[in-house]
């Protein structure tokens, strides 16, 4: 498959939105209930722009099959040195790699972190073993944490230690 990761247009942002809401409807696997409107995503568009926090889609033919970002990760300054990744593939185009291909592209544009973390809910087992596989470790799992579907929802962090030395 000819896939080309590149950065995020604003006009790729209705099939984002799209990949995002199906994971938010159907799945326990993101904590939120109610979709995403075009608006608030268009706002998270451009805030992550403003702060230089990369936004990356998946490209097959066209079409935008998947996408990635950093987001700043809690609020206090002192967090600045990490990063929270996000990564999303549609459903039809899972499991050939594309989900490798925007972490490590992420990673590869990380270089103001020094440490990258994803939140996974526990049930998600082919977020873990990406992640693994991109050589993030367990680093804790916070027990029904979190509650949707009628359902208690356990979390586990993982992080990546990335070489950048950013102080
Ligand atoms: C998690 C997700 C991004 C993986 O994307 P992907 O393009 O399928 O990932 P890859 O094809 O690069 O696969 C990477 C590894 O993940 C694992 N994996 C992927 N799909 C899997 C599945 N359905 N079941 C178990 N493991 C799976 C495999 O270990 C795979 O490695 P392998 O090819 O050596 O076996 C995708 O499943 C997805 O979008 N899920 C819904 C949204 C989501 O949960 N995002 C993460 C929030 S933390």
């Amino acid at each position: 498959m000819d896939i080309t990761v590149r950065e995020s247009i604003p006009s790729d942002l209705p099939i984002i939105n799209k990949i995002f809401n199906y994971a938010v409807l159907n799945t326990n696997y993101n904590l939120r209930i109610e979709p995403r409107s075009q608006e608030e995503a268009q706002q998270w568009f451009e805030k992550h722009k403003a702060e230089n926090y990369p936004i990356l889609s998946a490209v097959y033919q066209g079409e935008v099959v998947g996408w990635a970002s950093l987001s700043h990760f809690r609020e206090y300054e002192g967090y600045n040195t990490t990063a929270e990744v996000s990564v999303y593939v549609s459903k039809s185009y899972r499991h050939r790699g594309i989900g490798t291909m925007l972490l490590t592209e992420l990673e590869r544009r990380a270089k103001r972190y020094r440490l990258l973390i994803a939140v996974i809910t526990d049930n998600n087992t082919a977020s873990i073993s990406l992640h693994s596989r991109c050589g993030f470790i367990p680093v804790c799992t916070l027990r029904e944490i979190g509650c949707k579907n009628g359902e208690y929802i356990s979390v586990t962090l993982m992080s990546k230690k990335l070489k950048n030395n950013v102080i």
